[in-house]
């Protein structure tokens, strides 16, 4: 009986010998930089949740670190067109012959000054914004007076483009439990774009009920491809038709939009709209 549980012991000692040093290999492995690997225990291992644990570490590890090369490139993208641009504008300031040439090539490497300045303080803001994630607390929000002012910048949007574009507002909804300043900061997101995009009409609906809080913001304009519904919330992301730098951003509009929709442990999405268009949708 003895001898039965010394080896049953001596067993299980060398199993779990055998199991730290696949985890130990595998944290070197991972600290060498393969992100792809992963430790594969028995389902009867004493360290079984141990490995479960170090492997979906791993696994938001290659997450991020993918995200942040595919940042890094896209940055180093945008810079590339702009420093091209004002490189060329300068040895033609240097070589003008009259004043004339002079200013107007100036005059063209101050917008792309400008456009280098929005390109910073865009990545300050979804760099602050990526850090401000442990931080956002939920309250209870009226909805009233927090879409009046939402209403007003839409408004005074949809006068700068100076036709007949309809907003309307249907809401339904008293109270949400929303992060005030990051959720209008999404919904003027979606709106700024749908004012880009409408032909004629636009509707921004608020609906909430024992299953969720619902944003939608519907637009008649050409809508989202469905080969593009996904990527339209990647950061620097632009459809074709929007490349035109004087009208659009960089592309970072919804990807700020998908974020905060996920702080407040829901999604954003885009679809059809009834309108013809775009329908977006911010769920919570
Ligand atoms: N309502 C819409 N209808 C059709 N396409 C849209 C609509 N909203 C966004 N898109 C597409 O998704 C792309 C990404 O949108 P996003 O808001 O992220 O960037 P942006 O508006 O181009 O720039 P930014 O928001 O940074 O100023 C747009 O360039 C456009 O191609
Ligand atoms: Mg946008």
């Amino acid at each position: 009986m003895q001898f039965l549980s010394s080896t049953i012991g001596r067993l299980a000692a060398a199993i779990l010998r055998r199991d730290l040093l696949r985890v130990r290999d595998a944290g070197c492995a991972l600290s060498d930089g393969k992100l792809d690997t992963r430790v594969y225990l028995s389902a009867n291992s004493p360290l079984h949740s141990f490995g479960d644990a170090f492997n979906s570490m791993a696994g938001r590890l290659a997450v991020l670190m993918a995200s942040h090369k595919e940042l890094t490139s896209a940055v180093s993208h945008e810079l590339r067109h702009p420093l091209m641009r004002l490189r060329f504008r300068h040895s033609l300031v240097m070589e003008a012959v009259t004043p004339d040439e002079r200013e107007h090539n100036l005059e063209r490497m101050s917008e792309d000054l400008d456009l280098l300045d929005r390109l910073a303080d865009e990545l300050l803001t979804y760099a602050q914004l990526e850090r401000a994630e442990p931080e956002v607390r939920l309250e209870k929000l009226q909805v009233a007076p927090w879409l009046a002012a939402i209403e007003r910048q839409g408004r005074e949007m949809v006068g700068a483009r100076g036709d007949d574009l309809a907003l309307e507002f249907r809401v339904c909804a008293i109270e949400l439990r929303a992060e005030p300043r990051y959720l209008a900061r999404a919904v003027g997101n979606l709106l700024s774009n749908a004012i880009r995009f409408a032909s004629h009409k636009i509707r921004v609906t608020v609906e909430s009920d024992p299953s969720g809080s619902r944003i939608h913001v519907d637009d008649d304009g050409p809508g989202v491809p469905t080969g593009a519904r996904e990527q339209v919330f990647e950061p620097f992301w632009r459809g074709d038709a929007s490349r035109d730098r004087k009208a659009a951003g960089f592309g970072i509009g919804l990807a700020l939009v998908r974020r905060i929709a996920r702080w407040h442990g829901g999604d954003a999405t885009v679809g059809e709209s009834a309108l013809g268009g775009a329908r977006f949708t911010i769920s919570w």
